[in-house]
């Protein structure tokens, strides 16, 4: 079971103080529970876990079984929570050379429709030319730029090249049951198809097809990963108390070090394969909380990677930083140092250690380092990398961010910021719609 050490954080504030949340955290949880918080619309992910049939994995794995058997390269098209669950687990779980394998098991998992780079697009396109490529579309509203306009350029790739109706046998839809462009284009060709809740906000929807459909065809068990987060929805349900909820626990610590003026959380890990669950988890608690003038920006590190890097700022910079660690405790591999008679890289002093002992004693010191030079420490550990437990990491994170979010007293299941962008975007590019805005931006950008 994924465990929480927040010990390392009671130099700066009191446990006493974090303790003190305890009714807080209760309420929030409670709120989130009975669906009487803000944003109460959007509380569909809370039991996902335990309530994902049998059935529905099932019609998932068929699916990706349908993809699998058509495809060796499948292109996710999707952005924010249309694209960073699915990403996190699979890069997560796979082998860190997976595509360059000769003997693959799994089709290349590819992603697009997260960014509007048209080199990368070509890049992308030119790739998958002449391959047995199919695509998953993701998009809740049908109707994000990014997404769409990889997906068009996509679909006609496809069409072209398999031909229609093979097309149609490989290109998935996962999308609002009834509105939206990725909905009406599903429907007109037939596409198989997902619906993604009302309730479920995008950065909550890991748990639905957004995240399973994709994480399924790169050839990992969806079924332990639900029953791993229904783990962590039993362990973090309305009833267990705060001593023994983690989830209260990480709300109520990280919303103290903000009161203390630690404005900044550094989500760290020190295995590359985490890298996009900490590009998760930040869009998670950035996008939930960042609002009203108020939240705790979200960042990240790669370690040991970014100590060359941004070690130093993270040591002496201003000290308004935390430092929450994803420690693995257990590695899938063993690799031993070996002895050398020359010695000549004086490495003998590690002779017949394993990697990860080192990348252990680098943690450690690195956290030692870190606390001295006034970094709070906050441990999230995980056994090892696999379904069950990302599925149980998976859930920690999205309850945890609902009860931070209401003791914050924002509401977390929304995003009107995310809006401000694509309406001067739109006015630019001259949508039809946007005729005033579009005059109005030309006068501001003409002076
Ligand atoms: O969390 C969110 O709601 C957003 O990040 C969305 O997931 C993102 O903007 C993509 O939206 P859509 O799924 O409608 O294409």
């Amino acid at each position: 079971m994924i465990t929480l050490n927040i010990e390392k954080t009671f130099g700066f504030v009191s446990k006493e103080n974090v303790y003190g949340y305890a009714a807080k955290a209760k309420a929030a949880r409670e709120a989130l529970e009975n669906g009487t918080g803000k944003g109460n619309d959007f509380l569909g992910w809370l039991h996902l876990p335990s309530s994902i049939t049998k059935e529905h994995l099932a019609d998932l794995k068929e699916t990706a079984k349908v993809l699998r058997e058509n495809c060796d390269v499948v292109v996710v098209a999707g952005i924010g929570g249309s694209y960073l669950g699915a990403r996190a687990v699979i890069e997560a779980l796979s082998n860190s050379f997976e595509w360059l394998l000769d003997n693959k098991q799994n089709p290349v998992i590819l992603f697009a429709g997260n960014n509007i780079s048209e080199d990368y697009l070509f890049e992308l396109t030119e790739y998958v030319k002449g391959k047995r490529f199919g695509v998953i579309n993701i998009s809740k509203s049908g109707t994000t730029t990014e997404t769409a306009l990889a997906f068009r350029l996509l679909k006609k790739q496809c069409e072209d090249e398999r031909g229609k109706v093979l097309a149609r046998k490989v290109i998935v839809a996962i999308t609002d049951a009834k509105k939206g462009a990725a909905r009406v284009t599903a429907d007109k060709e037939g596409y198989k198809s997902y619906v993604i809740p009302d309730n479920v906000g995008g950065r909550f929807s890991v748990l639905t097809p957004v995240g399973l459909l994709p994480i399924a065809v790169a050839g990992f068990d969806i079924e332990k990963l639900v029953a791993g987060a229904a783990e962590m929805e039993k362990a973090t349900g309305v009833d267990v108390p705060f001593e023994q909820n983690i989830a209260m626990q990480y709300a109520a610590v990280r919303n103290e070090l903000y009161r203390h003026g630690k404005k900044i959380e550094i989500m760290a890990n020190f295995c590359p394969k985490l890298h996009y669950v900490s590009e998760w988890w930040k869009q998670l608690y950035g996008e939930s909380e960042g609002k009203d003038n108020l939240g705790i920006y979200p960042a990240s590190v790669d370690l040991t990677t970014d100590l060359h890097s941004m070690g130093q700022w993270i040591q002496e910079g201003e000290r308004s930083i935390f430092e929450t660690v994803l420690s693995v405790d257990k590695v899938n591999h063993t690799v031993e140092f070996p002895f050398d008679e020359e010695n000549l890289d004086g490495l003998n002093f590690l002779a017949g250690k394993r990697v990860d002992e080192v990348n252990k004693m680098a943690e450690l010191g690195t956290q030692l380092a870190h606390v001295d030079g006034g970094v709070p420490n906050i441990r999230v550990v995980i056994p090892c990398l696999n379904e069950e437990n990302i599925g149980q990491l998976l859930y920690f994170f999205e309850v945890a961010c609902g009860i931070s979010g209401y003791i914050l007293d924002v509401n977390p299941f929304n995003q009107p910021g995310v809006e401000a962008y694509k309406k001067n975007m739109f006015a630019l590019l001259n949508k039809p719609g946007y005729e005033a805005e579009s005059k109005a931006i030309q006068a501001r950008l003409n002076g």
